[in-house]
């Protein structure tokens, strides 16, 4: 049986991952508060692992708070805890992970995400180690622990706009690491992808297919907007897939195929909601019926995010919306009733202006082309 850290170690014989090793052996040896950035799907998690498991804390627990999942009251419950009576249901105290973390490490995922007010309550932690339970009037405990924050925002850039308070960002950043984009070190991929498909025939003991030459050439000028992720997800469908033992080209998803831009704009520039669905659905692998769908016909969804996101993923396809399915996780069946929901709502956007070059409309996977709106044609119903 596989242990639970069998499989805790960075994979990757880049320059860049050799970089990052070292700088994850220096502060596993000191105590000092660690950032780890670097867009979603890159290891950041991984890396926060590694530097406990190096450390003198691990024996006492690693515990792992992502802060972009709960609303700031719940955050704070969960990191503080709280004494009973406090809000409804809570029937009794309860200590909060912070306080379960005692000689231990916390990492504090998606920092970045924080609202002012909890960022107040942090630097206060961050500075005096106390403890004040959600309800309580006094410190309840004062605790030694390590944090290890992570987020895949640009925090100076937060600072200077004024979202997020500088001297929480100078209280956390003592050792910054950061993590490049898998498509700047392209040459991890062969090492990460035997890895992967060794754990996931394990997984489901099947043989460990091999993958032929030309297919890990694609793999290798692939442009993984969703990072190592992304590169697990299809080393897993790979292998559940794999009947033959080998993985030739046509036994690539088609995503994998297209040429992609060079830099996902949703990962550098200000991230709005398009950038925050997109990433749902293309790292996380949610599906846009529940992730998009829903909240659109719930009218929680304006068309002009709808719109944005369907130009982001054009611009990651190539225009293609078949594999633009594919990408936003539906099944490549659902491609028509995909099109007809765009059409209805008057979301359909070209695609001929996200053509590139090595997707010439000719050369193309067989799609239907489908003519936008025309501008008489829009509903001006009230949506928000
Ligand atoms: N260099 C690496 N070697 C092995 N596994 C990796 C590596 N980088 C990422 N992973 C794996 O990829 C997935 C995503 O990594 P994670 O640390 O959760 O990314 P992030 O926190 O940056 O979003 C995890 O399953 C992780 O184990
Ligand atoms: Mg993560």
């Amino acid at each position: 049986m596989a242990t639970p850290n069998q499989y805790l170690q960075l994979i990757g014989q880049s320059p860049a991952i050799g970089t990052v090793r070292e700088e994850i052996d220096y502060a596993a040896r000191c105590d000092a508060k660690v950032l780890v950035t670097g867009e979603s799907g890159v290891g950041k998690e991984i890396v926060a692992r590694l530097i406990h498991a190096g450390s003198e804390r691990r024996h006492n627990s690693l515990v792992t708070v992502n802060c972009a999942a709960l609303t700031e009251s719940l955050l704070e419950t969960e990191l503080f805890g709280h004494v009973r009576g406090s809000f409804t249901g809570a029937h009794r105290d309860r200590t909060g992970v912070l306080e379960q973390a005692h000689r231990g490490t916390v990492f504090m995922d998606e920092i970045g995400e924080t609202t002012p007010r909890m960022q107040g309550l942090l630097l206060r932690f961050l500075e005096t180690g106390e403890i004040q339970r959600v309800g309580s009037e006094r410190t309840e405990a004062r605790v030694n622990v390590r944090v290890i924050a992570a987020t895949n925002r640009n925090l100076s850039d937060g600072v200077a706009a004024g979202t997020f308070r500088e001297d929480l960002f100078y209280r956390l950043n003592v050792i910054q690491l950061h993590l490049p984009p898998l498509r700047e070190r392209l040459e991890d991929v062969p090492a990460l992808l035997s890895n992967f498909l060794t754990m996931f025939a394990a997984q489901y003991q099947m043989p460990v297919p091999v993958v032929a030459d030309d297919a890990m050439a694609m793999l290798e000028s692939y442009g993984w907007p969703g990072n190592v992720r992304e590169l697990k997800n299809v080393a897993e469908r790979l292998v559940v897939r794999s009947r033959s033992g080998r993985i030739d080209l046509p036994d690539l998803p088609t995503i994998v195929m297209r040429p992609t831009s060079p830099v996902p704009t949703s990962l550098t520039a200000t991230r709005g909601v398009e950038d925050l669905l997109f990433e749902k659905m293309v790292m996380q692998r949610e599906s846009f019926w529940s992730a998009v769908y829903t909240p659109f016909m719930s009218r929680d969804l304006t068309r002009d995010i709808l719109r944005a996101l369907v130009r982001k993923g054009l611009e990651q396809t190539g225009g293609n919306y078949k594999i633009l399915t594919e990408l936003f996780n539906m099944p490549t069946g659902d491609y028509k009733r995909f099109l007809n929901f765009l059409m209805k709502h008057h979301c359909h956007v070209a695609f001929q202006q996200f053509r590139t070059v090595q997707g010439r409309p000719g050369k193309m996977v067989s799609e239907t082309p489908v003519t936008p709106p025309s501008y008489q044609d829009r509903d001006f119903r009230a949506r928000p």
